[in-house]
This record gives structure tokens, sequence and C-alpha cells, in this order.
């Protein structure tokens, strides 16, 4: 019997776009940077999306239509059993990613409710502290959670991508318009100073920590590592062109992480808040302070975090239909207890980060620097190294471009794999130290 395929172009872009686009973009993004020091971090992660995220999509993008299977399920379909493990990983990232993703989404909702209450306006700061933990953190994380599983658990997946169209562009749209507004700010300049113009002599001396950062932010924002893009391409029909639908999903994600830069630093530079200092909160903090100045701000709050909520559920929807679907093809187990006792284990594991806030990094850490990074490598040296004629082959259909195919399979053989080993090292070797700096000292 034939696979289902997507109907249109458009329902893969809008799945991989709402999966790619989400928290990572409009709230990771702008804090790993303000930490990380600025436009350094900006540099060093745009190069990482354009030389190793781009190919690497591309390898799952090539993985999932060859196969027409989950990423577990794609390396039997591949005649490579072996290399199963390469979707453990991915499985197990994902576990602990959605674990804290929606601890984060529920603070969205908690703004999207205090945007029409006035709840923000007074004190921002505090405000983000009260929101981030505690009982109401963990019983917004139960919705959040509760939403998402009803979504995977009913299918409704096309709801959310047609959610998805309207959201991208009004993302996108209220981005620049507060952007806009940013740029007045008397802080503007100094922002942009920061944001945008980069020093070769930092990124230099911080490039043992830069570079594992902006990898697994890379790999987070444009939903790498763990199979969801291989998922997602195995509905896909032979006539796409992998090249144009990648640079598609990497140009849009790119822009909305971009240009929340462009909306947080001038407004954090102009409150005198230390663009490092303000951690998990700094997005949340200076969007709350921008929408208690603006005219009508507490509606156009209201509507951003509707939309954020939106982004964040559509990608956190991609999380857990990879983690469910592993079970239900691996164990046999049906649809609906599987995805509500993964969501309900997924919760539990959050709940430390729900209480306090010290556990986020600690998954985080984990999840993006090193696993994540794990299984791109993994993924790009199977494709490299042991699927090579086929995948250009696969490549090849629905596109045709020769020079383009090979270059793409000698990056991913070489360039790839040294860039991402190299990366894992630093990451493994950060985190260990991050543990001894949290726990042990
Ligand atoms: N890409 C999402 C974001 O930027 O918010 C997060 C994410 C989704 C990460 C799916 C990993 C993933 F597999």
């Amino acid at each position: 019997m034939a696979r289902e395929t997507w109907a249109t172009r458009l329902g893969f872009i809008l799945a991989a776009v709402g999966s790619a686009v989400g928290l990572g973009n409009i709230w990771r993004f702008p804090f790993l940077t303000g930490e990380a020091g600025g436009a350094a971090f900006l540099v060093v992660y745009l190069l990482f999306v354009a030389v190793i995220g781009l190919p690497v999509l591309l390898v799952e993008l090539v993985i999932g239509r060859r196969s027409n299977r989950n990423p577990i399920g794609a390396f039997e379909a591949l005649e490579a059993p072996n290399w199963k493990f390469a979707g453990v990983v991915g499985a197990v990232a994902g576990f602990i990613i959605l674990s804290y993703y929606s601890v984060v989404g529920g603070w969205v909702i908690q703004y999207l409710i205090a945007s029409l209450t006035g709840a923000y306006a007074a004190n921002p700061g505090e405000y983000f502290l009260s929101t981030a933990s505690g009982l109401n953190a963990v019983a917004f994380h139960a919705l959040f959670m509760g939403l998402v599983a009803t979504v995977v658990a009913l299918g409704i997946r096309d709801g959310l991508e047609r959610a998805a169209k309207v959201m991208v562009p009004s993302i996108v749209f209220l981005l620049v318009v507060l952007a806009g507004y940013g740029s007045t700010l008397s802080g503007a300049g100094a922002a942009y100073s920061y944001y945008l113009s980069p020093d070769v002599g930092t990124i230099v001396a911080n490039a043992t920590s830069l570079i594992p950062d902006a990898a697994g932010q890379a790999f987070f924002t444009l939903s790498l590592g763990m199979g969801v893009m291989v998922t997602y391409a195995s509905y896909l029909g032979e006539d796409r062109n992998l090249f144009r639908d990648a640079g598609t999903i990497v140009v849009i994600d790119t822009l909305v992480a971009f240009l929340a830069g462009l909306v947080v630093f001038p407004f954090l530079f102009t409150q005198g808040v230390e663009p490092g200092s303000g951690g998990a909160g700094a997005v949340f903090i200076s969007l709350a302070t921008a929408f208690a100045e603006l005219p009508a701000g507490g509606v156009v709050g209201a509507v951003f975090f509707f939309m954020l909520g939106i982004a964040a559920l559509t990608s956190a929807f991609s999380i857990l239909e990879v983690v469910v679907s592993y079970v239900v093809d691996t164990y046999g187990v049906a649809r609906k207890p599987a995805t509500v006792a993964i969501a309900g284990i997924i919760f539990l594991v959050g709940i430390p980060t729900a209480l306090d806030l010290t556990y986020l990094d600690t998954y985080d850490l984990l999840a993006n620097n090193i696993l994540l990074i794990l299984g791109g490598l993994l993924l790009s040296l199977f494709v490299g190294w042991r699927y090579a004629g086929e995948a250009i082959e696969e490549l090849r259909k629905g596109s045709g471009d020769a020079t383009l195919s090979v270059a793409w399979i000698w990056i991913v053989r070489l360039l790839v794999p040294a860039v991402l080993l190299y990366t894992l090292y630093l990451g493994i070797e950060g985190y260990a130290e991050f543990l001894v700096e949290t726990y042990i000292a």
C-alpha cells in the first residue's frame, strides 16, 4: 500500500517550519546570545547554521524520504539495522528537551494571561521570578503538556499546521514592529553595536565555549539531531527539490531568531540590564517591559504570547511525535495509551525544572550540546560513509543538480564529522565543568 504523503509542498514546509520556529528562536537564542557576549555568538551561530546545519538538515531529509520510515525503522528499511542506536540517541534527547520545553511553554501561557490582566506591568523582573518557578509553574507545565498530548493523541495536526501558516507571518510582523519600536529607544545604539559588530579577538578568545553553545543552538533551533526532520520527510513525495525546501526552512528559522535579538537587546540596554544577566528570563522581562510601555500594549502582548504559544506547540508536538512513534513502532503499543504514558513521564521529568531554574541548564546543556550533536554526527557518518551513493541519487530526484549533490556529500563526509566531533568534545568538557560548578563546588 502506498504510504501517505503530504498533500502539498506547503504542507511539508509548514510542518517543518512549525517544528523549527519555536521557543528556540525567540526565547533561547536571545538569552544565549546575551550570555555569550553578543555579536561573537551571533557570528559563530550563523556559521554553524550555514556550514553544518544546512547539510545535516539535508541528511535528515534524505534518510526520511528514502526510507519512508520513522528514525528507528529507517535504518531497517535502509538495511543498516546496526545504526538504529542513532535514532535512540535522538529519542532520549527529545525526552529531555520536551520536559523543560513544556515548562517554558507554561510560562508563555502565564504571560498570555498576564498581558490581559496587566499583572506584569508594575514590575516585570519580579513577575518573571514568580512565574518561572513554583506550584503555578508546575500547573502551567501540566497544562502545556496536556495540550501537546491532546494534539498528538487525536492527531489534529492539520489544524495546528494551518495555524502555523498564520503564525509564522504574524510572528515576523510583530517582531518587525517591536524591533522598529526598539530602534527608537535610547539604548538602541549600544544594543546594536553589542549584537551586530563582532570582535574577532573575542571570538578567538572564547572559542571553546562559543563553539558548543552555538552548535547546540543551531541544532536545537533547526530541530536537528533527533529525527524530527527524518520523520517529516518520510511523508514527502519524490518530486520535491530538497535543496530548496531545506533552504526555505533555514532562512525562515534564522530570520525569526535574528529579529528576536533585534527586539530584545534594545530593551535590555535601555533598562540598563546587563544582557548576560537576565538568563532564561531575559526575553520575558524585556518583552513584558515593552508591552507595559506601548499604547494598547496589553493587547499587543496577548497577541504576541498567543503566537509564541502556537509556535511552541507546533515544535513540542514534533518532539512528542518522534518519541511516541518510536514506542508505537518498536513495542506495538496503541497510540493513545502510549501518548498519555509518555507525556505523563515527561511531565514528571520536567517538575524539578518548574520548581528550581537550576535544572533547566542541567537538562538543556546535556540535550543540546551533547545529545543533539551526537545524533547529528551519527546520522552524517551514516549517510557520508555507508550510504553515499544512494543518498546522492535520492537528493538528485526532483533537483537534479549534480555538482551541488557531490559538494554536499563531501561536506557530510569530512567537514561535518570533523567539526561535530570537536564540538562534542568541547560540549562534554563544558558540561562536566558546569556540573562541578553547579552541584559540587
Ligand atoms: N526547533 C524548536 C525551537 O526552536 O523551539 C525546538 C525543537 C523542536 C528542538 C524539535 C528539537 C526538535 F527535535
